[in-house]
């Protein structure tokens, strides 16, 4: 085999990459990058309301590192589809050129926002190069999002949707996690606001990842229940899931419109799971539950090469457990809440 240069290309390599693949078979195409820690929303089933200890700036990756890891997972590793999230990736300093520098790996471009700022900046976004957006919205109730976010900013969010769908950066897909005593009685609501705004809701079931450690099962209200509220309203056909994603589609019979629900407790995914996760922070994760992490952003300072790091990267993802195990008796909460990971 011919000697590998340090430095990948700009350019995708003319040969496929090996896949990056587990030890039970499954290959991962698909990156998930936490742009930040940080966000401007105290959601109370993810954080305090005093927020987290926020990494430090000199532990976060800057723009050069991320890109050199991102052009290592797109051109070495195979992984098809990069995933901006945060805490709140809009508060990146610098987001549309780091953006556009992603772009030009000519992988699928994703981001996860809470929305906040997102009418200012989405036509700028788009321009920069990036393909769609997934909003968290969990209340339509102006006062039920003050108190569920723990800031009054539901119009802000009603905006930015809006603005994202003019500015094409679609399917906008919205995310609810419905909670028991907090929102469940907003499902239908949800929906005829998606159906009439163009947006695909999907709903999520709540995981044991909130920085408090609060998670209560019997709070967590579970894919069967929300499609027997959608089914009394809405006669629901099931589409089932495309390829290896997260969400089991159903079409509303009669209209155009779909409506997704992610059972991540109820009804793991974890046999076609295919995702990876880097930390703002630049620790690896093979899994959204994994308790290890592979510290790339030592390898990065350290000086390694690029394939070095590919090592790494493929070694961390090989020891991938096949299933997360909430629910059994011996099942380990990791270290990080959902925020500092990027869901
Ligand atoms: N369980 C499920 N989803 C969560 N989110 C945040 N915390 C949790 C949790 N503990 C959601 C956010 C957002 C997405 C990134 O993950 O609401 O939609
Ligand atoms: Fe912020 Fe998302 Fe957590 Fe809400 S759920 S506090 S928007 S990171």
């Amino acid at each position: 085999m011919a000697p590998r240069t340090t430095d990948v290309p700009a350019t995708a390599p003319a040969t496929a990459p090996a896949p990056l693949v587990d030890r039970y078979g499954r290959v991962h195409t698909d990156l998930r990058i936490s742009l930040t820690d940080r966000c401007n929303l105290r959601c109370t089933y993810c954080m305090p309301a005093e927020g987290l200890d926020w990494l430090p700036r000199g532990q976060t990756l800057d723009d050069d590192e991320l890109l050199r890891l991102a052009r290592i997972a797109v051109h070495r590793l195979g992984l098809r589809t990069l995933r901006l999230t945060g805490g709140e990736p809009l508060l990146r300093r610098g987001l549309p050129a780091l953006l556009a520098r992603l772009a030009e790996l000519g992988a699928e471009l994703s981001l996860t926002t809470n929305g906040i700022g997102l009418a200012r900046r989405a036509a700028e976004l788009k321009h920069a190069g990036l393909h769609r957006v997934n909003v968290s919205l969990d209340t339509l109730r102006p006062e039920r999002y003050a108190a569920l976010t723990r800031r009054d900013r539901l119009v802000d969010v009603l905006a930015g949707l809006a603005a994202a769908k003019a500015a094409g950066l679609e399917p906008v897909k919205v995310n609810a996690v419905p909670v028991r005593g907090v929102n469940e009685d907003e499902l239908v609501d949800l929906v005829e606001f998606a159906v009439a705004g163009g947006y695909r809701m999907r709903f999520i079931e709540s995981m044991p990842l909130d920085a408090q450690g609060a998670w209560d099962r019997t709070a967590m209200v579970t894919a069967a229940e929300v499609l027997e509220v959608l089914g009394s309203r809405w006669r629901l056909v099931p589409i089932g899931r495309h390829g290896n994603a997260p969400a089991e589609e159903w079409r509303l019979a009669g209209t155009d419109h779909v409506v997704g629900v992610i059972a991540s407790v109820t009804r793991p995914f974890c046999g076609g799971c295919d995702r990876v996760r880097l930390t703002a922070d630049g620790q690896l994760r093979n899994c959204l539950f994994a308790t290890e992490e592979s510290d790339l952003r030592a390898l990065l300072r350290s000086g390694a090469d690029d394939a070095r790091i590919e090592r790494a990267w493929r070694d961390c993802v090989a020891g991938k457990s096949p299933g997360h195990r909430i629910g059994d008796a011996d099942f380990v909460r990791p270290d990080r809440p959902m925020s500092a990971i990027g869901g």
